[in-house]
């Protein structure tokens, strides 16, 4: 069982290896791989300090030097680096830019890809699927780099993306992660929560990312995390942001910007609500639903004695509708 991960481990970092030299020292990685990251405005080094590379477009180039250097195409195939089919293998990423996904400590356990130009019949990110050293629920991007800085900052910030990641990391910003191919886990927020209480959401300021961001606040506040929410402007993420503002800028934003879930949310649903007296009642139960979440009673005083300001209620109002909710979930 162990031999067989370790087994996994060895080619994983075989592949690595194999498509960051690609990406550097061949003339296809580099035209098109390399190239890519520069006009996405990566430098060298961060390039390298994530170990990103290029997949030829080519059917089967990597499973045929691979097995060419004695790996075995079993151990390949449970890697998640083929596809079989119909008797035939071939490579699962091919003519694409290549993200190695690490685990905490540091080995590559999967790969996601992105393809170069936009295509309507490709999905644009292709991701290892699962496999015994790889389960997407527990693994957040860019851990692996994060982990010291989120420990200095006691805060992790939360994003989408692989490139949101990494610019933000070459801007400076190093406690970051993604979730990245999955839609936040339990495990993913207690895996931050070994190193941090404090996360702060920064998901693309679309309406997927607004509706992530609700979810997800949700789920951290009911882990008993602190959480804290930024919106970016609509059509921006993190990585098109800092590329747009400059670094300081961005820290700037964050600090100025981030607001605590309650406020995010109530001024979100408000905005909707206008002045229509049942949406309001409406998202005073949502929040109220949100604030019960919080497995501690002091902070959960605090944010009504919040909200019920910030919604000109009477506090008294919000606390009996949150023990109704606590009345019907016994
Ligand atoms: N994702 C995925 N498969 C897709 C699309 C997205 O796994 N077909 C994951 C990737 O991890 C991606 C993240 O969801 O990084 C966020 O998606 P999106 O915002 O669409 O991509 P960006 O990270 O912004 O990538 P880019 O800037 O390269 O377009
Ligand atoms: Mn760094
Ligand atoms: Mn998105
Ligand atoms: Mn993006
Ligand atoms: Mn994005």
């Amino acid at each position: 069982q162990q031999q067989e991960k370790e087994s996994l481990y060895i080619v994983l970092n075989y592949a690595k290896n194999y498509y960051q030299n690609l990406l550097w020292n061949q003339d296809e990685g580099q035209a098109v791989g390399l190239s890519y990251f520069k006009e996405r405005g990566f430098k060298e080094n961060t390039i390298k300090e994530f170990e990103l590379g290029y997949s030829l477009d080519n059917w089967d180039h990597f499973s045929k030097e691979a097995i060419a250097k004695g790996y075995n195409p079993d151990i390949l195939d449970k890697a998640g680096l083929l596809i079989r089919k119909e008797g035939k293998q071939f490579d699962r990423f091919r003519g694409r830019v290549v993200f190695p996904i690490h685990n905490v400590s540091g080995k590559v356990v999967a790969f996601g890809a992105r393809i170069l130009k936009p295509d309507k019949n490709q999905p644009k990110y292709l991701n290892s699927p699962e496999t015994d050293v790889y389960h997407k629920s527990h693994i957040l991007y860019g851990l692996f780099q994060a982990k010291n800085a989120i420990r200095q900052e006691d805060t992790c910030y939360l994003v989408e993306g692989y490139t949101d990641v990494i610019s933000l990391h070459q801007a400076g910003v190093n406690n970051v992660v993604a979730s990245s191919g999955t839609s936040l886990t339990i495990e993913q927020i207690r895996l931050i929560g070994r190193y941090t209480q404090n996360i702060t959401v920064l998901y693309d300021g679309d309406a997927a990312g607004i509706k992530a961001s609700l979810r997800g606040t949700d789920m951290i506040l009911e882990e008993g995390l602190n959480v804290k929410v930024a919106v970016f402007p609509d059509n921006d993420d993190p990585d098109s942001y800092v590329r747009k503002i400059g670094a300081q800028a961005f820290k700037d934003f964050i600090k100025k910007n981030s607001t605590d879930f309650i406020t995010f949310k109530t001024k979100l649903y408000l905005d909707e609500a206008a002045n229509d007296p049942f949406k309001k009642a409406g998202i005073i139960k949502e929040v109220v639903e949100s604030i019960t979440k919080i497995p501690d009673p002091i902070k959960r005083a605090v944010f009504f004695k919040q909200t019920a300001g910030l919604l000109q209620m009477d506090e008294g109002t919000l606390i009996v509708e949150s023990n109704q909710i606590l009345k019907k979930q016994v």
